[in-house]
């Protein structure tokens, strides 16, 4: 066992099997255990996870089980972070969760998708400790930067219009464009330690070029392409519209050094065949799909309304359907979003043949560490079934690997007609 030397931590320092563990309060300062015998093969691990995770861990690699149970007890009670060194030895039986997302390294397939809740740092904070393993930020809207310079552009015009002297006061002020969005995306990657990936929806050709270049600067993993898009009318074909998006993705390859993944929404006459071409343009992941807010009619007062509508459990199964069809066919990292609900949905996600899941509404409806049990839950699986890698099973059910592919082509209804009567039975009409 090596010995370990600890500053500035006010913990109770107990020495234990392969290692030493650290009870403390929350603001232990981990970084400054340092192990006095580089040699030693053994390195520091921060455990942040649920208490019932940490209490898990101490009954698997560390105490006999009564010892364990006052352990619990401190660990819980207190809420407290630890360290072991960590027993490589030991930790060799658990299932490696590693992955890879536009071929950049996880430690495990669970990613916070694109979304508001990388506003608040806490937060952040909170979703990283439950052991997330990366973040998208945000999409950079280039629509949302024009609108917010239009505003202000009004407001100073009102302004000028009661009182001329304001623009001649301060006639430097205008919108800082995507400055804002850029100095918080860099902000949050020097707060965290896990990759972060920007997203960007631009309008023009030559934006999407300019934006992208600028995201890249904050020191990003990666640029997922946001390419959300409703035409409102007729004038544009498919294949403008995806001749267009297959520019912009060749275009970027060209000028960034960062790996790039599309993320996609399912209106395609065939993804399979749009996802093949974004696949020979290079790029190093697809996220299978994005899912949009969509407006909706109040029948009172006759408006139009947008509600902040998440997605349910079961969104999942059109991602599901084609992880499967696009395994084994594609180079770039597929990743599955939609309706990602739990542990179990990850499982089959993987099964499919996704290498990574996003998850964003998971997030909003339950506490973070809803994360922990997801991972937790994937973790478990993989061990009762000997799984000792992601690889193991990745894809198991893909259309490729399935001897009955017509389970991805079977148009359901066909079954469902072939068992009219039961479904009556269960849903009575008369
Ligand atoms: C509040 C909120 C904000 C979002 N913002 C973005 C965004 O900026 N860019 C993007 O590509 N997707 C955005 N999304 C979509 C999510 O990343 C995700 O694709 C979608 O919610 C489906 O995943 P889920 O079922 O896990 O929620 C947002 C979703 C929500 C709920």
């Amino acid at each position: 066992m090596a010995a370990g030397v600890l500053r500035r931590a006010t913990g109770v320092l107990l020495p234990a099997t392969g290692g030493w563990l650290l009870a403390a309060g929350r603001s232990l300062p981990v970084i400054d255990y340092l192990s006095p015998n580089p040699d030693a093969n053994l390195s520091v691990q921060r455990w942040a996870k649920s208490a019932e995770i940490k209490t898990k861990l101490l009954r698997r690699w560390i105490f006999p089980s009564h010892i364990c149970d006052l352990f619990s007890i401190i660990v819980n009670e207190y809420d407290t972070d630890f360290v072991t060194q960590k027993n490589h030895q030991k930790f060799r039986d658990m299932a490696d969760l590693r992955t890879t997302y536009m071929g950049v390294e996880l430690k495990n397939p669970i990613i916070l998708g694109a979304s508001s809740l990388v506003e608040d740092p806490a937060v952040i904070q909170k979703i990283e400790r439950a052991g997330i393993s990366a973040i998208i930020y945000r999409s950079l809207f280039e629509e949302q930067i024009h609108l917010e310079q239009i505003q202000l552009e009004d407001q100073l015009g009102e302004y000028d219009n009661r009182n001329a002297e304001m623009l001649h006061l301060f006639p430097e002020v205008r919108h800082g464009g995507a400055k804002e969005h850029l100095y918080k995306l860099e902000k949050l990657i020097s707060k965290v330690s896990i990759p972060v990936f920007a997203s960007l929806n631009a309008t023009y050709e030559e934006s999407w070029e300019d934006y992208a270049l600028a995201l890249e600067k904050t020191g990003i993993a990666g640029l997922e392409l946001n390419f959300y898009d409703i035409p409102l009318d007729g004038e544009h074909s498919s294949t403008e519209i995806e001749k267009k998006q297959l520019r912009i993705l060749s275009k970027l390859k060209s000028i960034l050094k960062i790996p790039i993944s599309v993320k996609l929404s399912p209106f395609y006459s065939n993804p399979v065949h749009f996802i093949s071409q974004v696949d020979n343009a290079g790029a190093n992941g697809v996220v299978i799909f994005n899912r949009f807010f969509q407006p909706e009619i109040n029948t009172d007062t006759e408006e139009f309304f947008y509600p902040f509508d998440l997605t349910h459990q079961k969104d999942y199964q059109l991602s599901l359907r084609f992880a499967g069809l696009l395994y084994g066919n594609i180079g770039a990292d597929i990743c599955a979003s939609r309706g990602i609900s739990d542990g179990n949905d990850v499982i089959k996600m993987l099964l499919a043949g996704a290498d990574s899941v996003q998850i964003v509404s998971a997030v909003y409806k339950n506490k973070a560490s809803h994360i922990t049990g997801m991972i937790e839950l994937l973790e478990e699986w993989m061990d009762a079934r000997g799984y000792k890698t992601i690889n193991d099973f990745k894809g198991k059910l893909s259309m490729k690997n399935l001897k009955d592919p017509y389970a991805y082509k079977r148009a359901q209804y066909v079954d469902i007609l072939m068992k009219s009567n039961e479904i009556l039975k269960k849903y009575p009409m008369v």
